[in-house]
Protein backbone atom coordinates (compact mmCIF):
# COMPACT_ATOMS: atom_id res chain seq x y z
CA UNK A 1 0.00 0.00 0.00
CA UNK A 2 1.69 3.24 -0.71
CA UNK A 3 1.56 6.52 1.55
CA UNK A 4 -1.44 8.63 1.10
CA UNK A 5 -0.47 12.21 -0.53
CA UNK A 6 -2.29 15.50 -1.84
CA UNK A 7 -2.40 16.21 -5.01
CA UNK A 8 -0.81 19.54 -6.99
CA UNK A 9 -4.26 21.53 -6.22
CA UNK A 10 -4.34 20.30 -2.10
CA UNK A 11 -6.66 17.77 -2.40
CA UNK A 12 -5.87 14.29 -0.78
CA UNK A 13 -5.39 10.94 -2.80
CA UNK A 14 -5.23 7.88 -1.35
CA UNK A 15 -2.56 6.21 -3.27
CA UNK A 16 0.92 8.89 -2.69
CA UNK A 17 3.19 7.21 -5.29
CA UNK A 18 4.56 10.46 -6.99
CA UNK A 19 4.81 8.72 -10.62
CA UNK A 20 1.70 7.35 -10.22
CA UNK A 21 0.59 11.05 -9.32
CA UNK A 22 2.25 12.40 -12.06
CA UNK A 23 0.55 10.12 -14.63
CA UNK A 24 -2.84 11.00 -13.48
CA UNK A 25 -2.17 14.38 -14.03
CA UNK A 26 -1.09 13.94 -17.39
CA UNK A 27 -4.01 12.15 -18.16
CA UNK A 28 -6.07 15.23 -16.24
CA UNK A 29 -4.49 18.11 -18.13
CA UNK A 30 -5.11 16.05 -21.60
CA UNK A 31 -8.76 15.81 -20.26
CA UNK A 32 -8.80 19.84 -19.54
CA UNK A 33 -7.29 21.06 -23.00
CA UNK A 34 -8.33 18.20 -25.06
CA UNK A 35 -5.01 17.43 -26.37
CA UNK A 36 -3.31 14.19 -26.37
CA UNK A 37 -5.42 11.00 -24.79
CA UNK A 38 -6.51 10.61 -21.19
CA UNK A 39 -7.55 7.22 -21.73
CA UNK A 40 -3.82 6.16 -22.96
CA UNK A 41 -2.00 7.58 -19.93
CA UNK A 42 -4.41 6.24 -17.59
CA UNK A 43 -3.82 2.88 -19.23
CA UNK A 44 0.18 3.45 -19.02
CA UNK A 45 0.08 4.38 -15.11
CA UNK A 46 -2.80 1.44 -14.38
CA UNK A 47 -0.12 -0.35 -15.82
CA UNK A 48 2.25 0.48 -13.20
CA UNK A 49 0.06 0.60 -10.47
CA UNK A 50 -2.99 -1.35 -10.65
CA UNK A 51 -4.28 -0.49 -7.08
CA UNK A 52 -4.55 3.47 -8.03
CA UNK A 53 -7.91 3.84 -7.01
CA UNK A 54 -8.32 7.84 -8.45
CA UNK A 55 -6.96 6.19 -12.32
CA UNK A 56 -9.61 3.63 -12.24
CA UNK A 57 -12.20 6.18 -11.08
CA UNK A 58 -11.01 8.54 -13.68
CA UNK A 59 -10.87 6.03 -16.51
CA UNK A 60 -14.39 4.98 -15.96
CA UNK A 61 -16.08 8.46 -16.05
CA UNK A 62 -13.82 9.30 -19.60
CA UNK A 63 -15.79 5.93 -20.85
CA UNK A 64 -19.13 7.30 -19.29
CA UNK A 65 -18.60 10.57 -21.07
CA UNK A 66 -18.20 9.33 -24.43
CA UNK A 67 -22.42 8.91 -24.23
CA UNK A 68 -21.75 5.35 -26.10
CA UNK A 69 -22.93 2.30 -24.66
CA UNK A 70 -20.22 0.32 -26.20
CA UNK A 71 -18.02 2.37 -23.39
CA UNK A 72 -20.34 2.42 -20.74
CA UNK A 73 -20.02 -1.38 -20.35
CA UNK A 74 -16.21 -0.89 -20.38
CA UNK A 75 -16.69 1.76 -18.23
CA UNK A 76 -18.81 -0.23 -15.60
CA UNK A 77 -15.70 -2.64 -15.01
CA UNK A 78 -13.21 0.17 -14.09
CA UNK A 79 -16.00 0.81 -11.62
CA UNK A 80 -15.95 -2.28 -10.64
CA UNK A 81 -12.37 -2.78 -9.89
CA UNK A 82 -11.91 0.77 -8.28
CA UNK A 83 -15.13 -0.78 -6.18
CA UNK A 84 -13.11 -3.40 -4.81
CA UNK A 85 -10.61 -0.92 -3.84
CA UNK A 86 -12.82 1.15 -2.22
CA UNK A 87 -11.19 0.14 0.77
CA UNK A 88 -8.36 2.40 0.58
CA UNK A 89 -10.72 5.27 -0.55
CA UNK A 90 -10.02 8.45 1.74
CA UNK A 91 -13.30 10.17 1.83
CA UNK A 92 -13.07 11.97 -1.17
CA UNK A 93 -12.75 9.14 -3.89
CA UNK A 94 -15.53 7.30 -1.42
CA UNK A 95 -17.87 10.24 -3.30
CA UNK A 96 -16.16 9.85 -6.52
CA UNK A 97 -17.09 5.94 -6.71
CA UNK A 98 -20.68 7.34 -5.03
CA UNK A 99 -21.34 9.59 -8.21
CA UNK A 100 -19.99 7.36 -10.61
CA UNK A 101 -22.05 3.82 -9.20
CA UNK A 102 -25.32 6.64 -10.03
CA UNK A 103 -24.17 7.87 -13.02
CA UNK A 104 -23.81 4.06 -13.90
CA UNK A 105 -27.71 3.33 -12.60
CA UNK A 106 -27.98 6.44 -15.20
CA UNK A 107 -28.79 8.92 -12.51
CA UNK A 108 -26.84 11.91 -13.55
CA UNK A 109 -28.55 14.33 -11.13
CA UNK A 110 -27.21 12.00 -8.21
CA UNK A 111 -24.16 11.91 -9.44
CA UNK A 112 -24.19 15.58 -9.57
CA UNK A 113 -25.30 16.08 -6.15
CA UNK A 114 -22.45 13.10 -5.09
CA UNK A 115 -19.78 15.62 -6.90
CA UNK A 116 -21.02 18.97 -5.49
CA UNK A 117 -21.12 17.56 -1.72
CA UNK A 118 -17.34 16.56 -2.32
CA UNK A 119 -16.46 19.73 -3.68
CA UNK A 120 -17.78 21.72 -0.57
CA UNK A 121 -15.20 19.85 1.12
CA UNK A 122 -12.52 19.85 -1.81
CA UNK A 123 -13.60 22.81 -4.32
CA UNK A 124 -10.07 22.73 -6.09
CA UNK A 125 -10.94 18.95 -6.75
CA UNK A 126 -10.42 19.82 -11.27
CA UNK A 127 -11.15 16.16 -11.74
CA UNK A 128 -14.62 15.77 -10.29
CA UNK A 129 -15.23 19.50 -11.38
CA UNK A 130 -15.01 19.04 -14.86
CA UNK A 131 -16.86 15.84 -14.32
CA UNK A 132 -19.56 17.47 -13.22
CA UNK A 133 -19.37 20.03 -15.30
CA UNK A 134 -19.77 17.98 -18.25
CA UNK A 135 -22.68 15.58 -16.87
CA UNK A 136 -24.24 19.28 -16.21
CA UNK A 137 -23.62 19.35 -20.18
CA UNK A 138 -25.32 16.22 -20.99
CA UNK A 139 -28.49 16.94 -19.21
CA UNK A 140 -28.79 20.12 -20.45
CA UNK A 141 -28.54 21.55 -16.41
CA UNK A 142 -27.64 25.26 -17.37
CA UNK A 143 -27.90 26.84 -14.21
CA UNK A 144 -25.29 24.59 -12.55
CA UNK A 145 -23.32 24.40 -15.35
CA UNK A 146 -22.87 28.32 -14.28
CA UNK A 147 -23.79 27.86 -10.26
CA UNK A 148 -21.92 24.70 -9.77
CA UNK A 149 -18.45 26.20 -10.94
CA UNK A 150 -19.32 29.49 -9.00
CA UNK A 151 -19.39 28.20 -6.39
CA UNK A 152 -15.89 26.99 -5.88
CA UNK A 153 -14.50 29.87 -7.74
CA UNK A 154 -13.62 31.52 -4.45
CA UNK A 155 -10.99 28.89 -3.82
CA UNK A 156 -9.05 28.90 -7.01
CA UNK A 157 -6.53 31.44 -8.01
CA UNK A 158 -4.40 32.39 -10.47
CA UNK A 159 -1.77 30.49 -9.11
CA UNK A 160 -3.96 27.11 -8.82
CA UNK A 161 -2.67 24.50 -11.39
CA UNK A 162 -5.53 24.65 -14.31
CA UNK A 163 -7.50 27.74 -13.25
CA UNK A 164 -7.94 28.68 -15.92
CA UNK A 165 -9.52 25.98 -17.31
CA UNK A 166 -12.22 26.26 -14.40
CA UNK A 167 -12.16 29.58 -16.01
CA UNK A 168 -13.48 28.46 -19.09
CA UNK A 169 -16.14 26.44 -17.65
CA UNK A 170 -17.17 29.24 -15.64
CA UNK A 171 -17.58 31.39 -19.48
CA UNK A 172 -19.67 28.78 -20.94
CA UNK A 173 -21.60 27.94 -17.92
CA UNK A 174 -22.60 31.70 -18.53
CA UNK A 175 -23.18 31.53 -21.76
CA UNK A 176 -25.24 29.32 -21.74
CA UNK A 177 -27.40 31.04 -19.02
CA UNK A 178 -27.26 34.23 -21.01
CA UNK A 179 -24.78 35.97 -19.17
CA UNK A 180 -22.85 36.94 -22.55
CA UNK A 181 -21.03 40.13 -21.73
CA UNK A 182 -19.51 38.70 -18.69
CA UNK A 183 -19.29 35.37 -20.62
CA UNK A 184 -17.14 37.01 -23.30
CA UNK A 185 -14.86 38.52 -20.38
CA UNK A 186 -14.35 35.16 -18.68
CA UNK A 187 -13.61 33.08 -21.44
CA UNK A 188 -10.92 36.49 -22.75
CA UNK A 189 -9.38 36.22 -18.66
CA UNK A 190 -8.69 32.43 -19.73
CA UNK A 191 -7.58 32.69 -22.91
CA UNK A 192 -4.79 35.10 -21.51
CA UNK A 193 -3.52 32.80 -19.60
CA UNK A 194 -3.46 29.69 -21.97
CA UNK A 195 -4.60 30.54 -26.34
CA UNK A 196 -4.83 27.15 -26.59
CA UNK A 197 -7.91 26.58 -24.55
CA UNK A 198 -10.27 25.07 -26.23
CA UNK A 199 -13.20 25.09 -24.30
CA UNK A 200 -12.49 29.17 -23.75
CA UNK A 201 -12.39 29.53 -27.34
CA UNK A 202 -15.83 27.38 -27.53
CA UNK A 203 -17.12 29.66 -24.73
CA UNK A 204 -16.02 32.70 -26.57
CA UNK A 205 -17.58 31.27 -29.93
CA UNK A 206 -20.90 30.32 -28.58
CA UNK A 207 -21.14 34.08 -27.20
CA UNK A 208 -21.07 35.36 -30.71
CA UNK A 209 -23.28 32.72 -32.01
CA UNK A 210 -25.86 33.51 -29.86
CA UNK A 211 -25.75 37.37 -30.22
CA UNK A 212 -25.43 37.04 -33.58
CA UNK A 213 -21.99 38.46 -34.37
CA UNK A 214 -21.06 36.63 -37.32
CA UNK A 215 -17.91 38.50 -38.53
CA UNK A 216 -16.72 39.06 -35.57
CA UNK A 217 -17.00 35.10 -35.18
CA UNK A 218 -15.28 34.32 -38.12
CA UNK A 219 -12.92 36.35 -37.79
CA UNK A 220 -12.01 35.01 -34.50
CA UNK A 221 -11.72 31.74 -35.51
CA UNK A 222 -10.08 31.54 -38.48
CA UNK A 223 -7.74 33.96 -36.76
CA UNK A 224 -6.22 31.87 -34.22
CA UNK A 225 -6.99 28.50 -36.23
CA UNK A 226 -4.11 27.06 -35.20
CA UNK A 227 -5.08 27.57 -31.21
CA UNK A 228 -7.74 25.37 -31.43
CA UNK A 229 -7.88 22.88 -34.38
CA UNK A 230 -4.58 20.79 -34.82
CA UNK A 231 -3.81 17.98 -32.67
CA UNK A 232 -7.25 18.85 -30.41
CA UNK A 233 -9.77 16.53 -29.81
CA UNK A 234 -12.07 19.14 -29.54
CA UNK A 235 -11.58 20.77 -32.91
CA UNK A 236 -14.30 19.38 -34.77
CA UNK A 237 -17.22 21.17 -32.69
CA UNK A 238 -15.15 24.05 -33.11
CA UNK A 239 -15.41 23.56 -36.78
CA UNK A 240 -18.93 23.41 -36.18
CA UNK A 241 -19.14 26.53 -34.90
CA UNK A 242 -17.60 28.20 -37.72
CA UNK A 243 -19.82 26.60 -39.64
CA UNK A 244 -22.81 28.03 -38.35
CA UNK A 245 -20.97 31.72 -38.68
CA UNK A 246 -20.44 30.59 -42.37
CA UNK A 247 -24.03 29.28 -42.42
CA UNK A 248 -25.18 32.61 -41.18
CA UNK A 249 -23.38 34.69 -44.31
CA UNK A 250 -24.99 32.13 -46.71
CA UNK A 251 -21.80 30.35 -47.38
CA UNK A 252 -22.21 27.25 -48.47
CA UNK A 253 -18.50 26.63 -50.24
CA UNK A 254 -16.88 27.54 -46.75
CA UNK A 255 -19.17 24.57 -44.92
CA UNK A 256 -18.62 22.30 -47.94
CA UNK A 257 -15.18 22.48 -47.82
CA UNK A 258 -14.56 22.43 -44.37
CA UNK A 259 -17.10 19.42 -44.24
CA UNK A 260 -14.67 17.78 -46.48
CA UNK A 261 -11.83 18.83 -44.98
CA UNK A 262 -12.43 18.30 -41.50
CA UNK A 263 -15.41 16.90 -40.52
CA UNK A 264 -15.58 13.68 -42.78
CA UNK A 265 -16.94 10.97 -41.14
CA UNK A 266 -15.70 7.47 -40.78
CA UNK A 267 -17.00 4.13 -39.25
CA UNK A 268 -14.96 4.97 -35.53
CA UNK A 269 -16.66 8.32 -35.09
CA UNK A 270 -18.69 8.65 -31.60
CA UNK A 271 -21.95 9.62 -31.84
CA UNK A 272 -21.47 13.09 -30.41
CA UNK A 273 -18.99 13.99 -33.00
CA UNK A 274 -21.59 12.09 -35.50
CA UNK A 275 -24.14 14.57 -34.64
CA UNK A 276 -22.51 17.31 -35.16
CA UNK A 277 -21.80 16.73 -38.46
CA UNK A 278 -25.81 15.61 -38.49
CA UNK A 279 -27.16 18.83 -37.42
CA UNK A 280 -25.01 20.68 -39.83
CA UNK A 281 -26.03 18.93 -42.82
CA UNK A 282 -29.68 18.77 -41.59
CA UNK A 283 -29.92 22.92 -41.26
CA UNK A 284 -28.29 23.05 -44.81
CA UNK A 285 -31.21 20.84 -45.68
CA UNK A 286 -33.93 22.63 -43.75
CA UNK A 287 -32.44 25.56 -46.62
CA UNK A 288 -32.87 23.20 -49.77
CA UNK A 289 -29.46 23.08 -50.21
CA UNK A 290 -27.65 20.35 -52.16
CA UNK A 291 -25.14 18.33 -50.28
CA UNK A 292 -24.37 15.25 -52.84
CA UNK A 293 -23.91 12.39 -50.73
CA UNK A 294 -22.70 13.20 -47.63
CA UNK A 295 -25.55 12.95 -45.62
CA UNK A 296 -25.74 9.43 -47.07
CA UNK A 297 -22.32 8.77 -45.69
CA UNK A 298 -23.18 10.05 -42.21
CA UNK A 299 -26.58 7.68 -41.91
CA UNK A 300 -24.31 4.86 -43.14
CA UNK A 301 -22.72 5.25 -39.98
CA UNK A 302 -25.48 6.24 -38.01
CA UNK A 303 -26.96 2.98 -38.79
CA UNK A 304 -24.02 1.08 -37.58
CA UNK A 305 -25.21 1.81 -34.10
CA UNK A 306 -28.62 1.48 -34.10
CA UNK A 307 -28.88 -2.11 -32.31
CA UNK A 308 -25.76 -1.58 -29.83
CA UNK A 309 -26.85 2.63 -29.25
CA UNK A 310 -29.81 3.57 -28.99
CA UNK A 311 -31.31 4.43 -25.88
CA UNK A 312 -28.38 5.37 -24.69
CA UNK A 313 -28.24 9.48 -25.00
CA UNK A 314 -32.19 10.85 -26.16
CA UNK A 315 -29.49 13.64 -28.39
CA UNK A 316 -27.93 10.35 -30.12
CA UNK A 317 -31.02 9.12 -31.24
CA UNK A 318 -32.56 12.46 -32.08
CA UNK A 319 -29.38 13.63 -34.54
CA UNK A 320 -29.53 9.49 -36.15
CA UNK A 321 -33.31 10.40 -36.75
CA UNK A 322 -32.33 13.58 -38.84
CA UNK A 323 -30.00 11.42 -40.80
CA UNK A 324 -32.44 8.79 -41.63
CA UNK A 325 -35.43 11.41 -42.13
CA UNK A 326 -33.49 13.34 -44.62
CA UNK A 327 -32.09 10.35 -46.69
CA UNK A 328 -35.50 9.12 -46.75
CA UNK A 329 -34.42 5.86 -45.41
CA UNK A 330 -38.03 4.35 -43.70
CA UNK A 331 -36.72 1.37 -42.32
CA UNK A 332 -34.32 2.53 -40.66
CA UNK A 333 -36.11 5.04 -39.30
CA UNK A 334 -38.57 2.92 -38.14
CA UNK A 335 -36.04 0.23 -36.67
CA UNK A 336 -34.09 3.30 -34.76
CA UNK A 337 -38.07 3.72 -32.98
CA UNK A 338 -38.41 0.02 -31.95
CA UNK A 339 -34.61 -0.10 -30.55
CA UNK A 340 -35.27 3.55 -28.62
CA UNK A 341 -38.73 2.09 -27.17
CA UNK A 342 -37.25 -1.50 -26.24
CA UNK A 343 -34.42 0.03 -24.26
CA UNK A 344 -36.73 2.45 -22.81
CA UNK A 345 -38.86 -0.48 -20.91
CA UNK A 346 -36.22 -0.93 -18.76
CA UNK A 347 -34.25 2.63 -18.81
CA UNK A 348 -33.60 4.41 -15.35
CA UNK A 349 -35.99 6.54 -14.69
CA UNK A 350 -33.70 9.48 -15.61
CA UNK A 351 -32.99 8.36 -19.28
CA UNK A 352 -36.70 7.01 -19.47
CA UNK A 353 -37.80 10.53 -19.04
CA UNK A 354 -35.00 12.21 -21.90
CA UNK A 355 -36.53 9.61 -24.17
CA UNK A 356 -40.01 9.77 -23.43
CA UNK A 357 -40.54 13.27 -23.29
CA UNK A 358 -37.93 13.94 -26.18
CA UNK A 359 -36.39 11.65 -27.54
CA UNK A 360 -39.15 9.80 -29.04
CA UNK A 361 -41.12 12.39 -29.72
CA UNK A 362 -38.57 14.15 -31.87
CA UNK A 363 -37.89 10.35 -33.90
CA UNK A 364 -41.80 10.55 -34.48
CA UNK A 365 -41.05 14.48 -36.09
CA UNK A 366 -38.77 13.88 -37.88
CA UNK A 367 -40.66 10.22 -39.34
CA UNK A 368 -43.12 12.57 -40.15
CA UNK A 369 -40.96 15.18 -41.85
CA UNK A 370 -39.64 12.55 -44.14
CA UNK A 371 -43.28 11.53 -44.71
CA UNK A 372 -44.04 15.04 -46.07
CA UNK A 373 -46.26 15.76 -43.72
CA UNK A 374 -44.95 18.95 -42.15
CA UNK A 375 -48.09 19.89 -40.51
CA UNK A 376 -47.66 16.91 -38.01
CA UNK A 377 -43.96 17.43 -37.90
CA UNK A 378 -44.38 20.91 -37.05
CA UNK A 379 -46.83 19.99 -34.04
CA UNK A 380 -44.30 16.96 -32.70
CA UNK A 381 -40.94 19.40 -33.08
CA UNK A 382 -43.20 22.76 -31.30
CA UNK A 383 -44.01 20.17 -28.73
CA UNK A 384 -40.73 19.65 -27.36
CA UNK A 385 -39.10 22.37 -28.38
CA UNK A 386 -39.63 24.39 -25.13
CA UNK A 387 -38.26 20.88 -22.78
CA UNK A 388 -35.66 20.41 -25.02
CA UNK A 389 -33.10 21.73 -22.71
CA UNK A 390 -34.02 17.96 -20.61
CA UNK A 391 -31.41 15.68 -23.47
CA UNK A 392 -28.62 17.55 -23.22
CA UNK A 393 -26.68 19.86 -25.45
CA UNK A 394 -26.44 23.69 -25.88
CA UNK A 395 -28.92 26.39 -27.21
CA UNK A 396 -27.09 26.55 -29.67
CA UNK A 397 -27.07 22.95 -30.72
CA UNK A 398 -31.01 22.92 -29.92
CA UNK A 399 -32.14 25.47 -32.37
CA UNK A 400 -31.83 23.13 -34.75
CA UNK A 401 -35.63 22.02 -33.57
CA UNK A 402 -36.46 25.85 -34.19
CA UNK A 403 -35.10 25.87 -37.69
CA UNK A 404 -37.21 22.71 -38.29
CA UNK A 405 -40.07 24.14 -36.89
CA UNK A 406 -39.97 26.98 -38.91
CA UNK A 407 -39.39 24.60 -42.14
CA UNK A 408 -42.27 22.42 -41.32
CA UNK A 409 -44.50 25.63 -40.68
CA UNK A 410 -43.43 26.81 -44.43
CA UNK A 411 -43.67 23.72 -46.14
CA UNK A 412 -47.00 22.95 -44.93
CA UNK A 413 -48.12 26.36 -45.87
CA UNK A 414 -49.10 27.70 -42.74
CA UNK A 415 -47.05 30.88 -42.57
CA UNK A 416 -47.65 32.91 -40.31
CA UNK A 417 -46.74 30.47 -37.45
CA UNK A 418 -42.96 29.93 -39.48
CA UNK A 419 -42.85 33.54 -39.13
CA UNK A 420 -43.76 33.54 -35.08
CA UNK A 421 -40.77 31.24 -34.71
CA UNK A 422 -38.84 33.17 -36.94
CA UNK A 423 -39.30 36.07 -35.09
CA UNK A 424 -37.37 35.25 -31.90
CA UNK A 425 -34.28 34.90 -33.53
CA UNK A 426 -35.06 37.99 -35.67
CA UNK A 427 -35.27 39.85 -32.36
CA UNK A 428 -32.32 38.03 -30.38
CA UNK A 429 -29.97 38.16 -33.68
CA UNK A 430 -31.28 41.36 -35.86
CA UNK A 431 -28.56 41.62 -37.96
CA UNK A 432 -28.44 37.66 -39.08
CA UNK A 433 -28.89 36.95 -42.74
CA UNK A 434 -30.24 33.05 -42.14
CA UNK A 435 -32.80 35.06 -40.48
CA UNK A 436 -33.62 37.21 -43.71
CA UNK A 437 -32.50 34.14 -46.17
CA UNK A 438 -35.60 31.91 -44.02
CA UNK A 439 -37.94 35.11 -44.02
CA UNK A 440 -37.92 35.47 -48.06
CA UNK A 441 -38.33 31.37 -47.77
CA UNK A 442 -41.54 32.17 -45.89
CA UNK A 443 -42.53 34.88 -48.40
FE1 LIG B 1 -20.77 24.36 -28.77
Amino acid sequence: MSETSIDIRGVPVSYGDADALAGFERALLAFQCYVGDPMAELKSVLSEHPDFLLAHLFKAFALYSSSEKRFALAAKSSLQRAAELAPQANPREARLLSAFSRLDDGDWQGACQQIDALLIEHPTDAFALQSAHLMDFFQGDALNLRNRVARVLPHWHADTPGYGYVLSMYAFGLEECNEYAKAESIADQALAINPKDVWGVHAKTHVMEMTGRVDDGIRFMTSRVDDWSPDNNFALHNWWHLCLFYLDKGDVDSILSIFDDQLAPNAEDISIALLDLTALLWRLRLLDIDIGNRMANVADIWATKTSAEAGHYAFNDFHAALAFADCDRADELAELKHAVTAANANAPAQLKSMNTNIGLPLIEAAEFYRRGEYAAALEGFSAVRDKAREFGGSHAQRDVITLSIIESARRAGHKRTARHYLADRQMATPESGLADRIAMRIG
